[in-house]
């Protein structure tokens, strides 16, 4: 079995070779992040919004993002060794509690779905002691910098780093997340300028959504992609249209249904 491994993304920055990754929340998303031949499905918790109807990533469970997982990797119909790099994220109180839950959580991810690592938002001194035990016990662990939106009750949902002491401190960060281990950073609506930045500066790739055209890779939220979204955000252009298009045709075959 030959599985494509976290720490391998590394060399895609060595070869300037773009990382793409996309969500997915269910085994159709999955299936069509496998089609697309994205490098990278991320079951982010941001499917708390895109497919539970919450307002927030906040509400959402270690079990609803096992069970997602699941699901995700169910779609995927590839060989092993053409299946995108699974990561799933830590929902919100899996890792602010302390080491050891971060690590029995984080565990319950690894055990029990076919993530080969697990995304972690924020960058404080409590948070670097969960990323570097959880990469010593064998976690790949992706970082995420810039909005954090776990933290939106303290930070909002405004663009990052627009001051210096602000850049300095995202700037230090992504430092910090290399020497811990992470094996990629997530730069979250950020200025394209301080990404640029924290790349050159940066061995491990740098994946950005909202942080401009810099970065080693992008991500992006495939529901804002698909124009399926609520909220679209500033930074996520629809490719189309996809609520009003798939909307509009439902609307027309069950009209046309009750005529028949
Ligand atoms: O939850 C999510 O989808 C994410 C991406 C925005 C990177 O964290």
């Amino acid at each position: 079995m030959v599985v494509m491994l976290p720490s391998e993304l590394f060399k895609y920055k060595k070869n300037s070779q773009k990382i793409i990754a996309l969500t997915a929340w269910d085994s159709i998303s999955g299936s069509l992040a496998e089609q697309s031949k994205a490098d990278i499905v991320l079951v982010g918790d941001s499917l708390a919004m895109v497919c539970m109807g919450y307002k927030s990533t906040l509400p959402i469970t270690l079990d609803n993002m096992i069970y997602h997982t699941n699901a995700v990797s169910r779609g995927f119909s590839n060989p092993i060794n053409d299946q995108p790099l699974l990561i799933c994220d830590m929902p919100f109180l899996t890792y602010q509690c302390g080491e050891d839950k971060a690590v029995e959580y984080a565990g319950k991810i690894i055990q029990n779905t076919y993530a080969k690592g697990v995304k972690i938002e924020g960058a404080e001194p409590e948070i670097q002691n969960v990323i570097s035990r959880l990469i010593r016990m064998g976690i790949p662990v992706m970082g995420h910098i810039g909005l954090t939106p776990q933290s939106y009750l303290n930070i909002g949902l405004k663009k990052q780093g627009q001051n210096s002491e602000s850049r300095a401190k995202i700037l230090r960060n992504a430092c910090i997340l290399e020497k811990l281990g992470c094996f990629a950073i997530v730069l979250e609506h950020i200025p394209e300028s301080l990404a640029k930045e924290i790349q050159k500066q940066l061995e491990i790739p740098t994946i950005g959504i909202g942080a401009g055209n810099f970065c080693d890779g992008q991500v992006r939220v495939t529901a804002d992609l698909l124009g399926l979204s609520d909220e679209q955000p500033p930074f996520c252009k629809p490719i189309i249209e996809g609520k009003s298009l798939l909307g509009e045709k439902l609307k027309k075959w069950v009209t046309t249904e009750r005529l028949k």
